[in-house]
């Protein structure tokens, strides 16, 4: 099989990532993917670096069997951590969910004051700040863990009203800083846009990593020469490191259709 028409392997820590998934078959509808989600270790967001790290390895290595032309790490906190190891130990193209939506941000922001929200390991790394100030060091940079969005999302609490209250607490204090842009810095928050959009108010525009991660891809993929030149529609091959039921059932809500022929496979044995 040729360079192009191998496939891109995406990885996540479970089934948020299947929102990285659905952009990338919007942006790049020819390209076959491969989707690893690491059910049985699911959350990342909870652990430390060393233990992301380490899962964020075993999971490119399972991905690499299937000769993937381009690596996905579609994971926030897995992004936040893994990307140097990743790049250093393979010899493919990685690419995380940080750096769009960095990029998108400070392109968006007019007041120059940007928030961002994400899980404890996302936060605690301060990969997004420090991203930001790279770019621009005179932007004000302010973040907030938000642990609780992941099971509400996952419960499908999607406009529940205790979603709301919820995500009116965990804004409070980025209000405060008079933020006009906010970065949704998890694979699960564009799950709650709406309820997020109503909490932040309608003078903060909502970046949603997932659609700048795969116009990424598609820039990565022309500028190497590696994009297919398939004009049929691509498939995608579904992993779980535990049992599929929950993954196709749940996930029907991240991906807007149900994911088929899931197979579970045991990557750190
Ligand atoms: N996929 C994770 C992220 O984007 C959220 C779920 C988890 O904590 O593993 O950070």
């Amino acid at each position: 099989m040729g360079l192009q028409d191998r496939p891109i392997g995406v990885f996540d820590s479970g089934i948020g990532g299947l929102t990285v998934l659905k952009q990338i078959q919007k942006v790049l509808p020819n390209e076959n993917l491969v989707y690893f989600g690491d059910t049985a270790r699911v959350p990342y967001g909870t652990k430390s670096k060393k233990t992301i790290i380490r899962f964020s390895i075993e999971n490119a290595l399972f991905l690499l069997k299937f000769n993937i032309k381009l690596l996905v790490v579609a994971c926030n906190s897995s992004s936040s951590y893994s990307l140097p190891s990743l790049k250093r130990n393979f010899k493919l193209p990685v690419i995380g969910v940080i750096k769009p939506a960095v990029e998108a941000s400070v392109g968006m922001t007019v007041n120059k004051r940007i928030g961002i929200i994400g899980t404890a390991a996302t936060m605690r790394s301060m990969q997004y700040p420090r991203q930001i100030k790279k770019i621009n060091s005179k932007l004000i940079v302010k973040q907030k863990a938000c642990p609780l969005f992941v099971p509400l999302a996952e419960e499908g609490w999607i406009n529940h009203p205790i979603t709301g209250s919820i995500a009116k607490e965990y804004l409070t204090e980025l209000k405060k800083h008079r933020i006009d842009t906010l970065i949704l810095g998890c694979t699960h928050y564009p799950l709650l846009y709406k309820t997020i959009k109503r909490a932040a108010g309608n003078s903060v525009t909502l970046i949603d990593s997932a659609y700048y991660t795969a116009l990424k891809i598609k820039k990565a993929l022309q500028k190497q020469k590696i994009d297919t030149k398939r004009k049929k529609k691509g498939i995608c091959k579904y992993f779980v490191s535990d049992e599929p039921e929950r993954f196709s059932r749940v996930g029907k809500l991240f991906l807007e259709k149900s994911p088929k022929g899931i197979k579970m496979v045991v990557t750190d044995a």
